[in-house]
């Protein structure tokens, strides 16, 4: 049965969510995309040893995963030299922040985000009743850290920090991560998304494991998604003190993770050769790419991620409707700027050929 479009329920909504954005999608096209370029993924599909440990796993789907992902968490804290209780994992490192902000973020509480960032984040913090306070990149794309730290205040439950940042592709060194956290209480909450960290190859990236040893306010969430190419399966983990992984544990559902995606990230964390050609391969396409915009006089963000950020403001629309004409799908953010994510062969060639239009019109 469909419900007619003027017949509305008469159960009401949550009035907070009445303000909540939409998470958006990469722009409609007529012409069927043949390069993938609006979704932060890895395009190459996953290891022989992936495929082999999810068809082994599908040989019985009739039975539970191992409650609250222990199997997972033990192998991830076996990987990073941590505790199992500095650990939490869940299908994707995005509801693992929804589930800490739900645990530290009371209502009318302030969240600090920088912006533009991942459009998810004011997203989170609405729905958990906190309201987010956003404040501006700088303008080579980094975070304003100053501003940030001056906008933490006492009714501030939580900050967001982002390295690589999504969109603009910009980095934070150790020494700012550090300085800032030196800077905010120890009792406000500091998340740092590090979803595109294993792109980022800069000698003084922050050494967050570190951090997190000498912050109890500090939590680092990451992700199977990127650089290990498993984004279609879910698979995120947090890692901080104890008590903030409790908290968050304390509303995770018992199962969360899938037996399949348990599986797969077990069997990706043992083939480490895999992740480190995914990283090469965005490695090569970006000095490629950085190359092809130089040539073609267009600005772009120091990107240390598997994404570029084109700061084009006003022309952001016309560059990603030429794109989208020649089948290279990308994201616009209207009139601030086109994001074009990496990794699939086919983009040095289309690109170069959109570009050469993009010049003369
Ligand atoms: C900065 C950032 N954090 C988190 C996520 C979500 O990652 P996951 O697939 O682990 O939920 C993304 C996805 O694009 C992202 O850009």
């Amino acid at each position: 049965m469909r419900w007619s479009s003027s017949a509305s329920s008469p159960v009401s909504a949550r009035p907070q969510l009445a303000g909540v954005p939409v998470y958006s999608a990469a722009l409609a096209s007529t012409v069927p995309v043949t390069v993938r370029a609006s979704s932060n993924e890895a395009p190459d599909g996953v290891s022989p040893a992936v495929r082999d440990a999810v068809i082994e796993r599908l040989a019985c789907p009739n039975r539970y995963p191992v409650l609250g992902g222990v199997d997972l968490i033990t192998a991830l804290a076996d990987a990073l030299g941590a505790d199992t209780d500095e650990i939490a994992v869940a299908d994707g490192s995005l509801s693992l922040l929804n589930y800490l902000l739900l645990a530290h973020v009371w209502p009318g509480a302030r969240v600090v985000v920088p912006w533009r960032s991942y459009e998810a984040y004011p997203i989170c913090v609405l729905t958990t009743g906190g309201e987010p306070v956003l404040v501006p990149n700088r303008t080579d794309g980094g975070h304003d850290l100053a501003a940030m730290a001056a906008a933490v205040d006492d009714a501030t439950a939580a900050v967001i920090l982002c390295s690589p940042n999504n969109p603009t592709g910009v980095a934070l060194t150790h020494d700012e991560v550090a300085g800032f956290l030196g800077t905010v209480p120890a009792s406000t909450l500091v998340v740092l998304d590090e979803a595109y960290l294993d792109f980022d190859a800069r000698a003084d990236r922050a050494r967050s494991r570190e951090l997190v040893a000498a912050h109890a306010n500090l939590v680092l969430l990451r992700t199977f998604s990127k650089a290990y190419g498993l984004a279609g399966l879910r698979v995120g983990y947090a890692i901080g003190h104890p008590d903030v992984i409790a908290a968050a544990r304390k509303i995770l559902p018992p199962f969360p993770v899938s037996a399949l995606s348990v599986a797969a990230s077990l069997a990706a964390l043992g083939d480490d050769a895999h992740r480190a050609a995914i990283v090469a391969a965005v490695h090569t396409q970006r000095g490629q790419v950085s190359v092809l915009l130089a040539e073609a006089g267009l600005p772009s963000f120091a990107t240390e991620a598997n994404f570029v950020w084109l700061p084009l403001g006003e022309r952001s629309r016309a560059l990603g409707a030429l794109c989208a004409e020649a089948g290279v799908s990308t994201r616009v953010f209207d009139g601030e700027g086109l994001r074009i994510s990496l990794g699939d062969a086919g983009l040095p060639e289309a690109l170069s050929g959109v570009l050469a239009r993009f010049a003369v019109s």
